[in-house]
């Protein structure tokens, strides 16, 4: 599929998924105008991917602005036209919303309503949305479907879940809007290249990046968190999904929106319907590292669900997009960003 002659604006572009996201809109013909506040990235990162674009480099630039700030969105969105937004852009930290709400609801709800508000003025109104299972709560069956109750539990979910209804009133107010909601399940891996990846800042709450830490020996042992649930080795269960099989469900959620016309505002589950329980993972990366991992069994993490993993049947079916990279390949290509680059973006070059 082609974007070529698409121009895509994508907000967070130096993130995990964003930075992703950006290389594979490149490779598919599209230029991408991309922002981010550096709260949670690196400049760095885009020296990184200017290297991994190549030849298709100038067809991205990059300007630091916060979705906050409707004077620099605005003079933007002046001087360029955009066919597209993917709006990757937000505060993601379950625990650290917690403690901070109103900064999760002002960063993440208010910019989403101020970055809307710039698209409407300049008639831009195709919308990616970086969604998340996160707004599905403690599901109460798996594989979870797109109809299953929303009923998020922490700030931060609830920031998505807010969008998401922001999202749902907007296209039934205006026909014209075009909205994909994309609700990802567990990203992880890196380029395969292994230059790019994910840099958490301070200790990583999630599961990968930990037990990478681990493996580098840059922390004691992983700390699993409860092996009393009802699954086959006690541990919970995710469904993890390479960030590059994201990146290309971004690419497919683009083409669908420029193709349909009465897209209304549809949710669509990006994973790869298959759960691994964290002992798998923990496995999966020793084997993919040559490293060992310990670990402490411990009790369970308050708020964790015991098993998710995604129905994958509305991405097939509506964006022809099924993921491809497995387990294995996910541990191997965050192996290779690691080993190549111990301290993230904060390794010397
Ligand atoms: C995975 C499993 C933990 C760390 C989160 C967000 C969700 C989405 C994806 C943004 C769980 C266990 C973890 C550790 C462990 N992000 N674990 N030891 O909680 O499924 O989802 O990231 O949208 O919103 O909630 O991911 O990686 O934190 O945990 O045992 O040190 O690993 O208990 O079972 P989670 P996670």
């Amino acid at each position: 599929m082609s974007l070529a002659g698409k121009n895509i604006f994508v907000t967070g572009g130096l993130g995990f998924i964003g930075s992703h996201t950006v290389l594979v809109l490149l490779e598919h013909g599209a230029t991408v105008h991309l922002i981010d506040n550096l709260s949670n990235s690196f400049p760095r990162v885009f020296e990184h991917m200017k290297k991994l674009a190549g030849d298709k480099a100038d067809k991205m630039k990059f300007t630091k602005c916060d979705i906050n700030d409707k004077e620099t969105l605005t003079k933007i969105f002046e001087k360029e036209t955009f066919d597209c937004v993917i709006h990757f852009a937000g505060y993601k930290a379950v625990g650290e919303s917690v403690d901070k709400p109103l900064e999760y609801y002002h960063n993440n709800f208010v910019g989403t309503v101020i970055l809307l508000e710039v698209m409407r003025a300049f008639k831009c109104k195709n919308m990616v949305f970086s969604s998340s299972c996160t707004v599905y709560g403690l599901p109460e069956e798996v594989p979870i479907t797109e109809s299953a109750p929303l009923k998020a539990i922490s700030p931060y979910g609830r920031t998505k879940l807010f969008q998401e209804d922001m999202f749902r009133d907007i296209a039934v107010s205006d026909k014209e809007w075009r909205i994909l909601l994309l609700r990802y399940f567990n990203p992880i891996g890196a380029h395969p290249s292994g230059d790019l990846g994910e840099h958490p800042v301070g200790i990583p709450n999630n599961l990968m990046p930990y037990i990478q830490q681990v493996a580098l020996g840059q922390r004691e042992f992983l700390r699993v968190f409860g092996n009393d649930y009802p699954t086959p080795d006690g541990t919970a269960v995710r469904d993890y999904i390479h960030v590059m099989d994201l990146a290309e469900g971004h690419v497919s959620a683009v083409v669908k929106t420029l193709a349909t016309p009465d897209l209304g505002c549809t949710p669509i589950n990006l994973g790869t319907g298959k759960g691994s329980s964290v002992l798998e993972m923990v496995k999966a990366f020793e084997s993919a590292s040559g490293k060992k991992v310990e670990y402490k069994l411990v009790d369970r993490r308050p708020g964790d669900s015991v098993a998710v993993w995604a129905a994958t049947e509305t991405a097939e079916k509506e964006l022809g997009w099924k993921s491809k990279y497995d387990v294995d390949d996910m541990c191997k290509h965050q192996w290779a960003w690691a080993s190549k680059y111990p301290q993230g973006y904060d390794t010397p070059l």
